[in-house]
């Protein structure tokens, strides 16, 4: 199974993908975090990165692409299946993976207002060991252990999610046409599980 999962930040890509993944076993391929792994061991790559992530900007195909064929080609990857989340993100990241013959069975958009979008950024944790995502108001950690560890990320606050709005809108809908027939939107604004229900139907459909 090939899905690809597009949404505007904070719609819930990851974590409806940590629900696929539990269920399908695909390998979950987020470019975001592919990133932010980066930057926090302070490669080239991380340092480049990080001044794009901050300003809410996409950073240089030169750098994403490469990583995420790499990744794609791997042997994991062609057992189980993939599961990308975040990419392609502009009309020259689709027609990179155009190019090389790589398509998805399905293309599914999580669609949210925008006004829900900030206030989840802003409330966003996330557990360094697990790599869980939570949220202070609708996905409140478990365990007093779990909430003394979780960590915001840098680019979550007000100013930057904006940023990053802007950035999906003028990219998101120029990327759609390479994927119309295979795009299936979801509405992302319900509880997690009602999203997850309806995303879980639509891939029995192509598993
Ligand atoms: P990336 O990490 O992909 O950020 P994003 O697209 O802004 O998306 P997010 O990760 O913020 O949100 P999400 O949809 O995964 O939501 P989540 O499940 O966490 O990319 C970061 C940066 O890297 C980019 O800005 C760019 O600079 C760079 N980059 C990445 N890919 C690139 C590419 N291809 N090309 C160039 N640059 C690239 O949920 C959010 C919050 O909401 C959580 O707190 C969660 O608990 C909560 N939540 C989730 N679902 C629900 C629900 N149903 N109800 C209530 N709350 C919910
Ligand atoms: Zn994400």
């Amino acid at each position: 199974l090939k899905v690809m999962i597009s949404g505007a930040p904070a719609s819930g890509k990851g974590t409806q993908c940590q629900m696929i993944v539990e269920k399908y076993g695909l390998v979950h391929i987020s470019t975001g975090d592919l990133l932010r792994a980066e930057v926090s061991q302070g490669t080239e790559i991380g340092k480049k990165a990080k001044e794009y992530m901050d300003n809410g900007m996409l950073v240089p195909d030169d750098i994403i692409t490469d990583m995420v064929i790499s990744r794609l080609s791997q042997r994991d990857v062609k057992e189980k299946g993939w599961l990308l989340d975040g990419y392609p993100r502009s009309p020259s990241q689709a027609q990179s993976l155009e190019r090389i013959k790589i398509r998805p069975d399905i293309y599914i958009v999580l669609d949210v207002p925008d006004e829900i979008l900030i206030d989840r950024c802003v409330g966003r944790r996330l557990d360094p060991v697990t790599g869980k995502i939570y949220h202070l108001k609708y996905s409140p950690p478990e365990t007093e252990e779990v909430s003394a560890r979780l960590i915001a990320r840098s680019d979550d606050t007000q100013e930057r999610v904006k940023l990053r709005l802007e950035t999906y809108k003028r990219n998101a809908v120029a990327t759609l046409p390479t994927y119309l027939d295979l795009l299936r939107k979801v509405d992302g604004n319900r509880p997690k599980e009602f999203v997850f229900g309806e995303i879980d139907s639509l891939l029995q459909q192509v598993y």
